[in-house]
Formats: structure tokens, C-alpha cells, sequence
């Protein structure tokens, strides 16, 4: 199962395989932006990738759509897009 750890928050938690980031932080108590509650619309759940980006599942079509608006660097995703196959850790400019 991969591991999820939110940096520097020191929590790592195990998720099932193919997870979105956005519930990894939801069902773990981690709080994360969200107007749209995951329904890949707002934006706000971008979060920082700071390891392990090739764990990720591409981007969606709408996640390429929030990116192009949204002011998103190489490193950032939207979290409730993204799904996860392989140990990441993560930051948001929040925590
Ligand atoms: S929670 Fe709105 S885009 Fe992810």
C-alpha cells in the first residue's frame, strides 16, 4: 500500500492503491482546500508534490484544464485528481 506523508505536518499514512491525494488528507484529518468537495472544479486542493511525482497518475482532462488556469508550477497537482500508486510526500503553503 502506498504511503502518503504531508510535509511538515510529520504524518504518514498508509492509503489504498489508486487513491486521490484529496481523500488521503480527508479521511486522515489533514485539511486541504476545497470548494467543489473533490469534484475537480476549483482548484483549491493543489498541493505541492515534494517527492515522488512519478507515483502519480497523469492529469486528467480536467485537472490539464484547472492547471492552465490556475497558475500551477511542474510541481503542483490538483489533489483530488490525482491518484496515487507509489509512495509521495506532499505540502501545501498552509500547513
Ligand atoms: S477540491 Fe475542488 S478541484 Fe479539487
Amino acid at each position: 500500500m502506498p504511503k502518503v506523508r504531508f510535509v511538515p505536518l510529520s504524518k504518514v499514512v498508509e492509503i489504498k492503491n489508486g487513491e486521490t491525494l484529496f481523500k488521503a488528507a480527508r479521511v486522515n484529518g489533514v485539511p486541504l482546500g476545497s470548494s467543489c468537495r473533490g469534484d475537480c472544479v476549483c482548484g483549491w486542493c493543489k498541493v505541492e508534490i515534494v517527492e515522488g511525482m512519478n507515483n502519480l497518475s497523469e492529469p486528467t482532462e480536467c485537472e490539464v484544464k484547472l492547471m492552465s488556469k490556475g497558475n500551477y508550477t511542474e510541481n503542483e497537482r490538483v489533489a483530488c485528481s490525482a491518484r496515487v500508486y507509489g509512495d509521495v510526500s506532499i505540502t501545501t503553503g498552509y500547513w
